[in-house]
């Protein structure tokens, strides 16, 4: 609630907005960011001086958000599946799913990880995003696979077991195209040596809707510690091309 004066011009108006939209913590202000503002179709980011002036007592966040679970100071892989992946049943099923179809290390790791820029960061090309914050740590086969599921999803391949999910026409309607950016990697990656990996994580994909199924992380921790180059500093403290992501990810709310 905004205990000062009522704003009456507009400008004022929309500091008292963002008052409402930050959130306080005790002594600390967290600032959502404008991609989590475009979420609610607005262009807009929290005016800091504002804040400031209506918080004098407090500072802005610059660390760990209290009201998100604690991650360790050399935070693995697993720290995030366990604290900052919002459902872990999809990419477990799918992993299961693989692992019970005799496939290689390779493949079940692809489709353990294939959606975590979906269950961590955001949808939109999440492929892209996935396989960026993996690459530095997998065999360039696993993050190839997990970037490219993005635009196979989209293309049938039945000689592969692979049909145009029914469940695309549901969410997307019948008339859905990709994009051409989607059917030129789509194109390319058809051609490719790595394909069939790819194809696997979208096989595996489709069938592992059950919320039935019984899962469970540690069934991958060994597949994890031998094909997932964990870094000794923790990942995020590990000057990877990759680490700014993880650190994002722990700290999404940080002011900068
Ligand atoms: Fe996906
Ligand atoms: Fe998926």
């Amino acid at each position: 609630m905004n205990e000062h004066a009522q704003p009456t011009t507009l400008s004022q108006r929309a500091d008292a907005l963002e008052e409402q939209m930050m959130h306080e913590l005790g002594e600390r202000i967290a600032t959502r960011s404008t991609l989590f503002i475009m979420a609610d179709g607005k262009v807009e980011m929290p005016n800091g001086p504002a804040l400031k002036a209506a918080n004098p007592d407090k500072y802005f966040l610059m660390g760990a958000d209290p009201r998100l679970p604690k991650m360790p100071a050399k935070p693995t892989l697993i720290d995030f599946f366990n604290n900052r992946f919002a459902s872990l049943n999809h990419l477990l099923q799918s992993a299961t799913h693989a692992l019970k179809g005799g496939h290689n290390e390779k493949v079940v790791l692809a489709c353990l990880l294939h959606d975590i820029g979906v269950a961590s960061f955001i949808r939109c090309d999440h492929g892209y995003w996935g396989a960026q914050m993996i690459e530095p740590y997998v065999d360039e086969e696993v993050s190839w696979a997990v970037r490219m599921h993005q635009a196979l999803r989209f293309f049938a391949d039945p000689a592969a077991g692979y049909e145009y999910p029914e469940m695309y026409i549901k969410y997307f309607g019948a008339d859905y195209k990709p994009e051409p950016y989607i059917v030129a990697d789509y194109e390319r990656a058809r051609k490719h040596k790595w394909y069939m990996t790819s194809r696997l994580i979208c096989v595996n994909d489709i069938y592992s809707f059950d919320p039935n199924a019984k899962v469970n992380l540690d069934d991958f921790v060994d597949i994890i510690g031998r094909n997932f180059k964990q870094p000794e500093e923790g990942l995020g403290f590990d000057n990877s091309p990759s680490s700014h992501m993880w650190r994002t990810l722990m700290w999404p709310t940080r002011f900068l």
